[in-house]
């Protein structure tokens, strides 16, 4: 079958044109959802439509189909370079593609039908879960084997980032979607809560926040043309970022009857975050410093480089939100909204984009179809992440303080709608950013010749 021959770096190209793809249909989802925060009544009752589904269908979109696909690509790309040897298996690669845009593809449609688990993140009905680790395990096997295959000593740090995600995830994702429930992929009561958050939580934590990682660790020091500043340090945040963002999910779920000591786990990790976080930041400020302009020309290294800037922003946010007294008034309002875009779209999103502008050059044998339109690209993507920040942030303070002051929704709602309006015109930003990305992607996956920037 000619889609699954063994054409060096197929799976890695097959995966940056997924996720291309999943970020317009996922923002076109997002817009739908915005469209109904600001006009509730305008799509009418369409059933698929309704925000209650077209809010798992855009999260999981962004963050499997978009997000997901762009740093399992770029994994597919660094493993076996940092290896010094071919990808184990293409083949068995393409497989993997296909198992991953399929469960992203049935997972969409069963949700816009109405079949969901009900458990954010993890609304994936069990026959969509099964694909989804299938998909996992054998990507790790392929991985595993091109590094037990490896030429080169030294293990360098992307790639035990790399492993490490697909082992967390695996094992996150099973025992978050309950699988050996297929009935209702949950098991009861509170327990229930906590095993959700503590898959809801390691999605961002294990799955996206390991592999952003690892994708910066790589496009730094080969953008600025230097040696990493401490592979001790790159280690010392490693370890780190096992021991505590495994268990501090719990931060989720602080105004509910869990146990005491759960909640000071996750308050007391949550603060300790800054540990693994402030790790990755310096080492990689430090082997970037006096070199930015590099950063500039290079349009890899650009989205990298923004999006460690979102990671030091979500992750100041992260530890402060997870206080008690902070919490009273961002909880369960947009503040939150806000933190999940910065976490997922400015942060592992960002470096995802960065991650493929920085690859695909090195896959295809050619230079970008057009460094104008990645440009154009990053800053509508930049533009609008930093206007969601600030109109879903403003919003959820406003919400937040309604409230806590007892004012009544029927008085509160309106003072939303101004911001919700905008932010579907911020919406039709990354709308754009999608689309210049995705023609970008196409014609440099297909030109023979780079070219138009
Ligand atoms: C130091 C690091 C971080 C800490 C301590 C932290 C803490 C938190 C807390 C306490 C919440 C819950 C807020 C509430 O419900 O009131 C939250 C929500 C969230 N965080 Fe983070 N965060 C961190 C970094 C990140 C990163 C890097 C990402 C993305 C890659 C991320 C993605 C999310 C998402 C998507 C939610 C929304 C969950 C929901 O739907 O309720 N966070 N975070
Ligand atoms: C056209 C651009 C986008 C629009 C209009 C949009 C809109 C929305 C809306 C309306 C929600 C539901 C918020 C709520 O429940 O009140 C949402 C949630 C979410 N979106 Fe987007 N979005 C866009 C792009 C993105 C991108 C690019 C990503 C990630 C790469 C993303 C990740 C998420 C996540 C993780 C949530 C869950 C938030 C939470 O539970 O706290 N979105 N988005």
């Amino acid at each position: 079958m000619p889609f699954l021959t063994e054409e060096p770096h197929g799976t890695a190209k097959a995966l940056f044109l997924g996720s291309a793809f999943w970020f317009l249909v996922g923002t076109l989802e997002g817009l739908t959802g915005a469209v109904h925060l600001a006009a509730p009544d305008l799509l009418g009752n369409i059933s698929w439509l309704v925000f209650g589904r077209i809010r798992p269908v855009h999260t999981s979109t962004m963050i499997f189909g978009f997000v997901g696909s762009a740093l399992l690509g770029a994994a597919f790309c660094l493993v076996p370079m940092l290896s010094r040897v071919p990808l184990w298996s293409e083949r068995l690669g393409k497989v993997t593609v296909w198992l991953w845009n399929l469960a992203i593809v049935a997972g969409t449609a069963t949700l816009a039908l109405g079949h969901s688990q009900s458990r954010e993140y993890a609304e994936w009905i069990w026959p969509v879960d099964v694909v989804v680790l299938f998909g996992l395990a054998l990507v790790f096997l392929n991985l595993l084997c091109t590094v037990a295959a490896r030429r080169e000593n030294t293990l360098y740090i992307s790639a035990w980032y790399i492993l490490a995600a697909l082992v967390t995830t695996f094992f996150i994702y099973f025992f978050g979607n309950a699988v050996w429930n297929p009935r209702t992929g949950a098991i009861s009561g509170m327990p229930d809560a906590i095993l959700a958050w503590f898959y809801g939580h390691g999605v961002v934590g294990l799955f996206l926040t390991p592999l952003a990682v690892a994708v910066a660790y790589y496009v730094v020091p080969n953008v600025a043309r230097s040696p990493l500043y401490s592979h001790t340090l790159s280690l010392v945040g490693f370890w780190s970022l096992l021991m505590i963002y495994t268990h501090i999910g719990a931060h989720h779920l602080l105004q509910t009857p869990i146990p005491t000591w759960l909640k000071v786990l996750a308050v007391s990790g949550s603060i300790a975050m800054v540990i693994p976080v402030a790790t990755v930041l310096v080492n990689l400020w430090l082997t970037m410093r006096g070199r930015l302009g590099l950063f500039h020309e290079d349009p890899g290294g650009k989205f990298v480089m923004a999006g460690l800037v979102w990671y030091l922003l979500v992750c100041l946010q992260g530890p402060l939100q997870s206080l008690p007294v902070v919490q009273r008034v961002t909880h369960l309002n947009n503040w939150v909204v806000a933190h999940a875009h910065m976490g997922v779209l400015g942060f592992a999103g960002t470096i995802g984009l960065g991650g493929m502008y920085f690859l695909l050059p090195r896959v295809t044998g050619r230079p970008l179809h057009s460094r104008v339109l990645a440009d154009l690209q990053y800053w509508l993507v930049l533009l609008g992440m930093a206007g969601f920040f600030v109109v879903l942030t403003a919003a959820g303070l406003v919400q937040g303080n309604s409230w806590l002051n007892g004012e009544t929704v029927y008085r509160t709602l309106p003072m939303l709608h101004p911001y919700m309006v905008v932010r579907v015109g911020v919406g039709v930003l990354l709308f754009g950013a999608a689309a210049v990305g995705l023609y970008n992607v196409v014609r440099s996956l297909r030109e023979p010749e780079g070219g138009a920037g």
